[in-house]
């Protein structure tokens, strides 16, 4: 009885947001994009949000590790790739990133639309406005004028109301595969549920009628294993290797995917109860702290809720952690760049498509692997056991495209080390993969200058006609 009610005013309600949509009275009846329309009504919540800009630092990770751009070599990582920062940063990242180039026109590339799904409130509302067609359709140029503002209240939140949602509709999806759908999810379920919109490993759909839908690929489960056999079984590749020609896998960065995985996740601690804790305002009243940052920040209101340990013994830990995952991450980096090279070389030497199949499957699967681990950011935090593991598959992996390779260069008369270029530094790595970084950098210099205004322009008008 409640249900149909229910469903009898939503339907009501649909109908008059779709006359004033017509109108140009509302953006979406479901989903407010502005974040400011909440500065007075959720004070502390608007303002702890807001927050997230003093994580402010950009840290290229190509320079800090060139061996990045080899191993994303052809693909649009190689090019530029920052560590993240705070969440009000998310659509200047994107626009900022050499990835998303430099589009003249609407109908310019070289990204999908699909590449704005993680940055914004402004998705949920265009998919409820367009629908998941309308929206996926066409290249990201398309949705600069319209995805303006950065992750925030619309994310989570049902409109103007503390309630969680999720604001995707493929993220949903996702979940019920997982066993859970949203609305029947416990409260702390679906405090991770909400990160897991995006903090996850996904991937653009190529199938006939679905082109370039984000999908998370959990149909056979989440571990790096069942991810691998999902995308094989569907001989995905996000790319093909610039050198050795592998059909490529990228890792998003299955954060969600590997915190279950941790001692955290298997006890059901949250990512809010360590990134969004209760806190106490000046007045005494709790809210919900929306810096989503460093957990160790607020140490008191995070960790030390369930921990008697210090604060100092725990960052030790976790650095400690973080100096292990390091070592072995390099460890993988240096087998699976030379395989690389090799699988170049051999390829100059005659090799045949046949001879190269079994290796080219380790290099894809070893990279995956590497990428898993190290794309969940705050893995060595999170699963540091896990991370440990499958870096040490990828080492395994990388060693047996090897030992292959160095038969098969022998077999076509190769029996010397191949030389490695120098790729010391990000800079000289790009250069050694004939990349043109300074034209890459005067396009965007331009596109910032005379097509981002124009993109905050139209924004500006559109969201005047909003109530
Ligand atoms: C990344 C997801 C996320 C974003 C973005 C977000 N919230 Fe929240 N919000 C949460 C979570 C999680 C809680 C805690 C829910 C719980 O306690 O179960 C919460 C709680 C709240 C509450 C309930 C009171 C409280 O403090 O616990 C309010 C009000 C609120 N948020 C407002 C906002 C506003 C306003 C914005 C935008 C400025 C915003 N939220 C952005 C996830 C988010
Ligand atoms: C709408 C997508 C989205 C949602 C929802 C989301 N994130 Fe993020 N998160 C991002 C993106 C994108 C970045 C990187 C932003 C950048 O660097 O410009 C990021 C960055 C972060 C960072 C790094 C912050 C820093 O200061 O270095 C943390 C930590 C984080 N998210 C945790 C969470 C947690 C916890 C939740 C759930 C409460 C969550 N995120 C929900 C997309 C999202
Ligand atoms: C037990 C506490 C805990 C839980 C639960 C937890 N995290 Fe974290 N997370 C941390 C710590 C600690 C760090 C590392 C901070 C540092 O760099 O020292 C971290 C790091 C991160 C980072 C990397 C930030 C950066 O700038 O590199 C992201 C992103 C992140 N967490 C997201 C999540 C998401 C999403 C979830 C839930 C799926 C989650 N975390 C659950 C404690 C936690
Ligand atoms: C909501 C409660 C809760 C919070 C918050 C929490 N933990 Fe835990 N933590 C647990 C539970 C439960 C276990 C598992 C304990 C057991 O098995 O005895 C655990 C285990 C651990 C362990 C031992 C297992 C391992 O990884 O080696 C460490 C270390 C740890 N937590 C660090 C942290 C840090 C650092 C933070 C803050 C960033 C944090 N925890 C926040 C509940 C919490």
């Amino acid at each position: 009885m409640v249900k149909k009610l229910n469903q009898k005013s939503f339907a009501l309600s649909a109908l008059v947001a779709a006359s004033l949509m017509a109108a140009g009275a509302f953006a979406s009846d479901k989903t407010e994009p502005r974040n400011e329309v909440y500065k007075d009504k959720f004070k502390n919540q608007y303002a702890s949000w807001h927050d997230t800009a003093k994580s402010s630092e950009i840290v290229d990770v190509l320079a800090e590790d060139p061996n990045l751009v080899i191993m994303w070599a052809g693909y649009g990582f190689a090019k530029d790739y920052n560590a993240p920062r705070g969440h009000i940063y998310a659509v200047t990242d994107v626009r900022n990133t050499l990835r998303t180039g430099a589009p003249k026109s609407a109908e310019d590339g070289p990204m999908p639309m699909a590449c704005w799904s993680c940055k914004s409130p402004d998705v949920p509302r265009l998919i409820e406005e367009q629908g998941e067609d309308g929206y996926f359709t066409g290249k990201w140029a398309k949705g600069g004028p319209e995805v303006v503002n950065a992750i925030g209240c619309g994310d989570c939140h049902e409109k103007g109301s503390p309630k969680l949602r999720l604001g995707r509709p493929f993220a949903e999806r996702a979940m019920e595969t997982l066993g859970t759908p949203f609305d029947k999810a416990s409260r702390k379920d679906k405090q991770s549920m909400v990160c897991g919109q995006c903090h996850v490993e996904y991937y653009f759909e190529k199938v006939e009628g679905r082109k370039g839908f984000v999908k998370f690929p959990w149909d056979q489960g989440t571990t790096v294993e069942s991810m691998e056999a999902y995308y094989d079984a569907i001989e995905f590749a996000d790319w093909t290797h610039a050198l050795s020609k592998t059909p490529m896998l990228k890792a998003q960065h299955p954060g969600y995917e590997t915190w279950q995985l941790g001692v955290h996740g298997k006890n059901n601690v949250t990512c809010v109860d360590c990134h969004m804790p209760k806190v106490t305002n000046d007045k005494g009243r709790k809210f919900t702290d929306h810096k989503v940052g460093n957990p160790f920040d607020r140490f008191e209101e995070t960790c030390a809720q369930c921990h008697t340990q210090s604060k100092e013994f725990m960052e030790n830990l976790t650095a400690e952690r973080k100096v292990k995952v390091n070592e072995l991450k390099l460890k993988a980096e240096d087998q699976i760049v030379k395989a690389h090279f090799e699988a170049a070389a051999a390829w100059k030497a005659g090799a045949t498509e046949v001879e190269m199949k079994p290796i080219l499957t380790d290099i894809r699967h070893a990279q995956w692997r590497w990428d898993y681990a190290i794309a969940s950011h705050g893995v060595a935090a999170h699963a540091p056991d896990e991370a440990l593991r499958v870096l040490g598959t990828a080492v395994d992996k990388a060693a047996n495209a090897r030992v292959k390779l160095a038969q098969l260069l022998a077999k076509k008369g190769i029996t010397e080390p191949v030389a490695l270029p120098d790729i010391s530094t990000k800079a000289k790595a790009q250069a050694a993969l004939g990349m043109d970084m300074k034209k890459m950098v005067a396009d965007k210099e331009e596109f910032k200058k005379n097509v981002l205004p124009k993109w905050d322009a139209e924004a500006k008008k559109r969201e005047a006609t909003y109530n």
